[in-house]
């Protein structure tokens, strides 16, 4: 039986009755495949799994006083449905009040200039609002291992500093990026997507499919290009498109083992990330 765990207070009398090792997935709702795969994920790995659902307005423009988190998708009924489906031991729901008992807090987790970089360029204060929510949520759940979508590489990265630094005792997990049938990643935020919208997107994967060919063909890979592209294209805004080292973020010029393409548009008033890895062929 899948409980339902609006409140603080609840969760911590459903996760004493847990047995075993616990995984959490930590989500904003709105679930899709890619969330469906780190649930499935946990659930190999773990004898429970608890899964949050919280759309942290800590993380938005002006703390949650912007149409992205007005607007952002909500449907706790079909996401409690669809985690009772996979088997979820704990949704963990809470309101705002009680995930911000006293307002906003006054004692933050900050990202530091990992998360000033990329999407934190274009997004001030996002990752302090989503390490501050992940660690609220690690000292709740107390996991064993944790799972996060390599689709937010750097969100990944920093929750993995975070935990080195904070000697949080858990295991971050990554997952791979989950995408439609069309190459497009799976988001919440698709859902505001038009058809045409979305097929203006698919410009996203293509410009870094196309990279990491290049990479594997061992051919120069031709950012400025690539930028161009996106840039270009019908309906869509650029915001970045830089290759970096997953674990610094920082730009590298070489594509070592391991480096990753990571790029931002506009589509329709959506932001949309994408990212790929970049591995050079013989
Ligand atoms: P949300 O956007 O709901 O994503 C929850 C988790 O699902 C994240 O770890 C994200 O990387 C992963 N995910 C989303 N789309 C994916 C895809 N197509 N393939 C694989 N994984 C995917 O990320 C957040 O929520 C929030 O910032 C959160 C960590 C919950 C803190 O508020």
């Amino acid at each position: 039986m899948t409980v339902l765990a609006r409140s603080v207070a609840q969760l911590r009398s459903a996760i004493a009755d847990l047995p075993g090792s616990v995984g959490l997935v930590p989500t904003m709702g709105a679930l899709h495949e890619g969330h469906a795969r780190l649930v499935s994920l946990a659930a190999q790995e773990n004898t429970s799994v608890v899964v949050s659902v919280f759309v942290n307005p800590l993380q938005f423009t002006d703390l949650g006083d912007c149409d992205d988190f007005r607007n952002y998708p909500r449907d706790l009924d079909a996401d409690f449905a669809l985690l009772e489906n996979l088997g979820v031991d704990v949704v963990f729901a809470p309101t705002t009040d009680e995930m911000y008992p006293g307002g906003l807090p006054q004692v933050w987790v900050r990202s530091g200039e990992m998360g000033e970089r990329l999407e934190g360029a274009s997004r001030p204060g996002h990752f302090d609002g989503v390490t501050t929510v992940v660690a609220k949520l690690f000292q709740l759940t107390q996991p064993d291992r944790a799972y996060f979508g390599e689709k937010d590489a750097q969100q990944l990265a920093i929750i993995q500093r975070m935990v080195a630094d904070l000697n949080f005792p858990v295991a971050v997990r990554p997952v791979p990026i989950i995408r439609g049938e069309d190459g497009l990643a799976e988001s919440s935020r698709n859902q505001h997507l038009s058809a045409e919208a979305r097929e203006q997107a698919l410009v996203l994967p293509h410009v870094l499919a196309e990279l990491q060919e290049r990479a594997a063909a061992g051919v120069p890979l031709d950012i400025k290009g690539a930028r161009r592209m996106l840039r270009t294209a019908e309906g869509v805004e650029l915001d970045h498109l830089e290759v970096i080292d997953p674990a610094t973020l920082l730009p590298v010029e070489e594509v070592g083992e391991g480096a990753l393409a990571v790029a931002a548009i506009h589509v329709g008033g959506t932001r949309l990330i994408d990212n790929v890895r970049l591995v050079p062929g013989a």
